[in-house]
Parts: C-alpha cells; structure tokens; sequence
C-alpha cells in the first residue's frame, strides 16, 4: 500500500502535493517523493524516510514552482525502502515520470525482456520496468502516452493506482487503476489526483473515483477522458459529491485505525495470496521457500520465535505445520528465548514472525539463532524493516500499514504466509495428497470471502459489547487451532478496554479457572464445527451449570450450542485449519466496540507501543 498524490491546473502544485502526502502517510510512510514541472524542467527529489524528511530534502534541493506535480509516499513491496527504490520513476529517455501504489507480478519477466532490448535499471522496483515498458510501447508504436500506459497495462498482471506525464505534454497526465483505490478531484479548471480525496478536500467536494481497469487522460483546461483499459470503450465519468469530511476520509469514514484495519483484511488476505496461491496450477509459489526448500526438507525441527500478537500468529502456525507439514515445531516468545541458552543447530529452521520488523527481542533471538547457525526465515509486514534485513530469506505478508497499536489484520495476514509456507512444505514432503492440497487451495481462496461474511456479524457484536461492558473479567476459551485465537481474543480485549481476560485451553478450565465461574463472568468460547466440537460443547455445559454467561463462536446453522449459550455469534463454515482466520474477527469486533463504548483510546491504548524496539 502506498499513497499518490497529482495535481495539474493554475496554482503552484507543490504546496497542494506536500500536504496532501502527509494526510496519505496513513498508507505508508518509509519513503517519499515529488516530481515537478514547469513547463521546461522536470525536478525530482525523494528520499527515504517520512514525508517531513521529503520536505526538508526537497525545499533545498530543487526549486519548487510547476503548475504541474506527483508525489508518492511508500511502503515498500519490491525492493527495500531506499532513496532510489523511492518513487517517483523516470523512464530511460528521462522524457515520462511515474508514481505506483501496487505489484507488478510480471514485472521479473518484462523486466528481463526490457534488457535484451536495452532498457538499464537503476531501482529495484516493479514500477521503474512499468514507465519503460510504457516508454517502449510509445516508442515502438509511434503513439502518444494515453494509448502507450493502455498498451502497456494491458500486458500487465498485478494491481496498480498509477499517474505518469511525458515531458513533451505539459498540459496532461495519464492515471490508471486496478486493485488500488483512485480519485480525481475536479476543480475549476484544475484537477487533483489522489489514493483517496483527503489531499483535495478543501478545494473541490466534486470527485470521481476510477473504477477497476479504468484510465483517465487529465487535460489542463479540459475535460476528462475516461477509457476502459481492456478494450477502449469510452466511460462517461460518474462525478460525485463528497460528503466527508478530512479526519473522516484519512480514516476510510471509520471512527477508528483499528475498525479500519478490522474491515480491510478480506483484501489485506487477498493481497497476501497475490502471486504465490495458483489454485489453477494447485501451486504455491514462495519464492523465500522455493529457494531454500532443501533446508526446510532438512529441518529437524522449526522454532517459531515472536512476541504479543504475533506470537500467537506462531502458535496457530504450530498447529498447521505439523498436521499439514509434519515438521515438529517449538513456539517461542523471543525475550524467553533470547536469554535461556537455548539448544539451537544448523539443522534448525528459525521463523521469525513479526509485524512492525523491529521489535527488539525477536531481532535479538535472530541473532542468536544466526550465531549458532541456524537458518532463520522471517515473516514480516514492513518491507527493508531491521528483522527483514537480519534473516537470510522471508516472505512478506503485504497486509498495507498497520497504525492502530492493537495487530489485527497483520495477525490475519501472518497466519496466511504461515498456512502458505506449511501447505508448500507438506506438498514438498508428501504428507498431504495433492487432492487434499488443492482442496486446501481452493478453500483458502474462499476465505476473503467468508471473512467478508463474519464481518457482517458486527452489529450483533456491538448488542452483546453493550451487554458486558462493565465486566470486570472475561475468559476466553478455545480447543486445536483455536486454542491461540482464544488467547489472541483476550489480549485483544486487555490491550483497548483494559478489562482484565484470560485465554485458556477449553479443557484446561477445570484446572483452575472454573472456579472463577459465576454469573458476572462472560466467557467466550470457540466452538466451531470441525475438530473437538463435542469436547468443547461439554465445556460449555460445565460453564452452564456453573452459570457462567457463554458468547458462543459457532459455525453457521450450528445447534447445539445455540441451546446453551447465552448468544452465539456465527462465522462460516471453512476447513478446520483455517477457522482462526475466521473465529478471530467476531473477538476482534468484541473487544473494539467495548473499548469504545467504555471512551477508551483504541487506536493508542495507554502504556502500549505498535513497534517496541526496546526490550
Ligand atoms: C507490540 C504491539 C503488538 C505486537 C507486538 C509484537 O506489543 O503493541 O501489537 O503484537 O509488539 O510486534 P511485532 O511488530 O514484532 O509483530
């Protein structure tokens, strides 16, 4: 995910493309850049780092007059965040200048295909083989930039929000979409170009939002047109007035970061699929795994090391590796690991899982874990952060930025690398028939879809958060796969509302916590179809009868525990590894909706850090 930022008219561009970067940093902020142009001279400056570090560099570097701008604020997807993977992107002739939120999938292939005629790279982006793909099409076809950016997408596979301009063409810029969101601001006599119509909002409430595989060619002074990018029909532009205000529009129109980051991971999944769940061909391409597989077919063991929520990504990890994989695994929490002596081998398999990549003790035990040989393979979100440098391969989850400090959609999008590394791992060793793998495949391609679904029970959540949210206590209890959904269900609710909760194995209760049990205690219990469904149903009734009140997550059409429970909330039915992906969202809902109804800082609990780089 990374933010975009033009503007084409009568006033200066810059002051309107700066500010309109910062209030887009919600969607990456690791590098930044601007082009400018005024008519005779493009000026480029970028840089790493955040948009008020573009500004500095920027204000001292090039001078900042142009009628006519872009600007891009990035999280990195290809190539680490630097100053030259930083957009914007010339082309080779120095003539056309892009800016891209998105993944070329292709881009390895048409990269390869541009060097043998020439073309010389000085990035490692996707998006730097899009402008010179861009330019050889124009240059080949003799065409002009609007009907070069459709050729050239059309050979494209991937996602894309792009605006590119051609130094020969003053008065024009060409935006494209696919996958990533698009405005365009209109204006008197101007246009804006934006990811969303917080950079313009104060000066039009009129904007158009491109749709899937459209493209748009802006005039200075003209109207727009609005062109089908697969087979050139024309569009007639749907022009529309917005209603929201800015805080609202950085925000999507939620109240929050975390609601936000809740409703996005049916996309943030489906981004984490891109290019490596190929149900057609029942592949799995993880190019982290594929290069390494001897090690991991080698592996005597994997120790998972990580901390909060991403150590429960971990735990739901171990119980996927070794039904699918059969690979034995260990779940450590990397500040225990780190200063315990472990006994670690060369033949160990170290992942390390982590969301922000720079928690301090999880780099720490990849040290560690590196000292004494052992391959050590991250999982992380943030693209160049110090624990995607510091392991020896990876596999990114691409779930875009996370900003509200409770995890959510990164926990999602962990537990998707994970099932996609233990089911390529499992095909590699024959432990899974390529019937039951495709099966698999399939059903994971599903999961979008039905998370779509379990979302829809948010309405219901916010009746039963009403109902207990002046409980004291909660305990939250869950068997197989869902035993670390129940414990990812009560940090949850800790982290943002401050209510004290536990998370316990179901069948664990009677040793213990049972006697906890009475009627002021809200207990959430996962009950899902699949796997120990009866064990768990007796649970419950012991709660009953001890009359706890029982929130049931059950499958849908469930009965049995309908009968029990005090309410039940359904998700829909999946194959019994991958329902953490779904029991997760309804405790994710719960736990938001108390926190607000309680006034707390959801987005920034007090005492808690998103990245805590200290240990
Ligand atoms: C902090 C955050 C948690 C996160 C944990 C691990 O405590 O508040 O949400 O799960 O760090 O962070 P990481 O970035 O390594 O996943």
């Amino acid at each position: 995910m990374c933010g975009i930022v033009g503007y084409i008219g009568h006033r200066e561009a810059y002051p309107i493309v700066i500010k309109g970067l910062q209030r887009l940093e919600y969607r990456g902020y690791d590098s930044a850049g601007i082009a400018l142009y005024d008519g005779n001279n493009i000026k480029l400056s970028k840089t790493k780092g955040k948009v008020s570090d573009l500004k500095d560099r920027l204000e001292s570097e090039i001078s900042t007059d142009g009628t006519l701008g872009i600007g891009h604020t990035r999280w990195a997807t290809h190539g680490v965040p630097n100053d030259v993977n930083s957009h914007p992107h010339y082309s080779n002739s120095g003539d056309l200048v892009i800016i891209h939120n998105g993944i070329i999938e292709n881009y390895d292939s048409l990269r390869k295909e541009l060097i043998k005629r020439g073309y010389t790279f000085k990035s490692d982006t996707d998006t730097e083989v899009l402008v010179n793909l861009i330019e050889d099409v124009k240059k080949n076809e003799k065409t002009k930039l609007g009907k070069a950016v459709q050729i050239a997408l059309n050979q494209v596979v991937g996602a894309y929000a792009i605006a590119v301009f051609d130094k020969n063409k003053p008065n024009e810029i060409v935006v494209a979409r696919l996958g990533s969101p698009l405005a365009i601001g209109i204006g008197d006599d101007e246009f804006f170009i934006a990811s969303d119509a917080s950079p313009f909002i104060e000066y039009t409430k009129n904007a158009i939002y491109l749709e899937d595989e459209e493209m748009a060619i802006i005039r200075r002074g003209k109207d727009i047109k609005i062109r089908k990018i697969k087979n050139d029909a024309l569009v007639d532009p749907y022009i529309q007035e917005l209603q929201l205000n800015l805080e609202q529009i950085e925000k999507g129109g939620y109240d929050h970061f975390m609601l936000k980051e809740i409703y996005e991971q049916p996309d943030a999944i489906l981004d984490t699929f891109r290019g490596r769940l190929l149900s057609n061909e029942a592949m799995i391409k993880l190019a982290g795994v594929e290069d390494n597989m001897k090690k991991f077919l080698a592996a005597d063991r994997i120790i998972v090391v990580a901390c909060g929520t991403s150590w429960h990504a971990g735990l739901v990890a171990e119980y996927i590796f070794e039904d699918l994989a059969r690979i034995p695994v260990e779940v450590e929490y990397a500040s225990e690991f780190r200063y315990r002596n472990p006994v670690i081998t060369e033949k160990d398999v170290v992942i390390a899982i982590s969301q922000s990549g720079e928690t301090a003790d999880t780099l720490a035990a990849i040290k560690l874990a590196k000292s004494k040989d052992a391959f050590v393979f991250g999982v992380c979100n943030v693209v160049g952060s110090s624990i995607a440098r510091e392991t020896d391969a990876g596999a990114y989850t691409h779930a875009g930025p996370e900003i509200g400090v409770a995890s959510t959609k990164a926990f999602t999008t962990q537990i998707t690398v994970l099932t996609l590394m233990a089911l390529r791992l499992a095909r590699a060793k024959g432990t899974i028939s390529s019937s039951e793998f495709r099966h698999h495949l399939i059903e994971l391609e599903t999961i979008p879809s039905k998370v779509e679904e379990a979302l829809k029970s948010d309405t219901y959540v916010q009746t039963i958060a009403d109902i207990y949210k002046d409980a004291t206590n909660f305990l939250y209890l869950g068997r197989g796969f869902n035993f670390p959904v129940a414990l990812e269900g009560a940090l949850k609710l800790k982290e943002i509302s401050y209510i004290h909760a536990e998370g316990y194995p179901a069948a664990e209760m009677k040793h213990g916590p049972i006697a906890l049990i009475d009627e002021n205690m809200p207990i959430v219990v996962i009950a899902t179809k699949k796997g120990h469904y009866e064990k768990v149903v007796s649970n419950i009734q012991e709660i009953k009868s001890r009359k706890g009140k029982i929130i049931g997550i059950v499958t849908k059409g469930d009965k049995s525990v309908k009968d029990l429970a005090d309410h039940v909330i359904e998700v829909p039915e999946t194959i019994e590894c991958l329902t953490p992906l779904l029991t997760t969202i309804p405790l994710q809902l719960l736990s938001y909706h108390i926190a607000v109804m309680l006034e707390k800082n959801v987005d920034q609990p007090r005492n808690l850090a998103k990245s805590v780089t200290v240990e």
